[in-house]
């Protein structure tokens, strides 16, 4: 119940995130297209495969991105506990049940899923197939949602006995006097990101391809790759963990102190949401990397058996 609850939230502000994702995937492309051209290739080929059986909204890399938000709006509502994991923020130690205290299908189980089927041995003969078009859309989306840390958490206490589904029972009061709820400023980094029917409007056209290319090349200048190398680039519950420790120790904490507007929050979300763009897209490149360079070696193995 609680979970049909959050994602019929989610879905409500998926659009304010639309920009997010794709900020994400911009930066991955960017990487890629500089360092492994031949994953890019790939993985945009893949894209490709599902452009006649989509919308028209998704039909490149960047915004494929988007697709798992796109096909809630289909009924595909089987895959929404993809988006997330709840992990408990519990400062109060209240006695959580336990099938509250975090679920197995979860965006983790999700990049798992994902890599699996993209590496699967027996279908090595097969570089394309239904699944790992659909898969590969998965990774491009999933991986942006984990650098939003209201997708790695769930806050509990009195207030909240029933957890506030990652801020989505949360109000944040902003600038211009607007309540708004919690987790959909954050998707919408703070609300700086937010397309409009003439900006970054999906399909999007070629300058807002160049515009969000020029501005994920500005995030990879000022939060540069090498500070981020240290942790595990490729394992998607080190991220999810890393996502659950910035909201316990930053994007609660903040609101704690006062929860209407306040404009070093509203600065320093701005650059935290920034560096997390820049640091999803990196894990999105590095993992994407991984599991093209495991196909290749089931690839070789395969023709060595034949
Ligand atoms: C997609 O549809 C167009 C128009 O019907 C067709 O020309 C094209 O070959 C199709 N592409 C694929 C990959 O099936
Ligand atoms: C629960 O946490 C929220 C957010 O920090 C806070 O506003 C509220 O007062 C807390 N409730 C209780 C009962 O401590
Ligand atoms: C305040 O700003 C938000 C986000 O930009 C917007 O959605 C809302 O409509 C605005 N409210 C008013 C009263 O202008
Ligand atoms: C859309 O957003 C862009 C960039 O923030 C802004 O310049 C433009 O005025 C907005 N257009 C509308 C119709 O709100």
């Amino acid at each position: 119940m609680q979970s049909l609850l959050i994602c019929g939230l989610i879905s409500l502000v998926k659009c304010w995130w639309d920009l997010g994702h794709m900020m994400t995937a911009q930066i991955a492309k960017n990487q890629l297209r500089n360092d492994r051209p031949d994953v890019l290739a790939w993985a945009d080929s893949l894209v490709q495969d599902l452009n006649n059986l989509t919308d028209g909204r998704t039909n490149s890399f960047v915004e494929a991105a988007v697709w798992l938000d796109d096909i809630k709006e289909t009924g595909t509502s089987f895959l929404n506990d993809w988006h997330y994991t709840d992990k408990p923020i519990n400062p109060d130690g209240l006695l959580i049940k336990i099938e509250d205290q975090g679920r197995n299908i979860n965006s983790i189980y999700a990049i798992n899923q994902a890599t699996a089927v993209l590496t699967n041995s027996k279908t090595a003969k097969y570089r394309h197939t239904m699944f790992k078009a659909q898969m590969l859309r998965v990774l491009l989306h999933v991986i942006g949602d984990m650098h939003q840390p209201l997708h790695d958490t769930t806050f509990w206490n009195d207030t909240y006995p029933n957890g506030d589904a990652g801020g989505n029972f949360m109000k944040i009061q902003l600038k211009n006097g607007s309540f708004v709820n919690f987790h959909s400023y954050w998707d919408a980094v703070a609300f700086t990101m937010v397309s409009n029917t003439t900006f970054m409007s999906r399909p999007l056209s070629q300058s807002d391809h160049q515009n969000l290319d020029k501005q994920s090349n500005d995030i990879i200048n000022k939060f540069p790759i090498n500070k981020y190398q240290k942790y595990d680039m490729t394992n998607p519950t080190v991220w999810s963990l890393l996502g659950f420790r910035q909201a316990q120790q930053f994007v609660y904490p903040m609101l704690q102190k006062s929860n209407t507007f306040n404009s070093d929050y509203e600065i320093q979300a701005i650059e935290f949401c920034q560096e997390n763009l820049a640091i999803g897209g990196y894990r999105l490149a590095a993992k994407l990397i991984e599991i093209y360079d495991t196909i290749l070696q089931n690839e070789i193995r395969l023709s060595q058996v034949q």
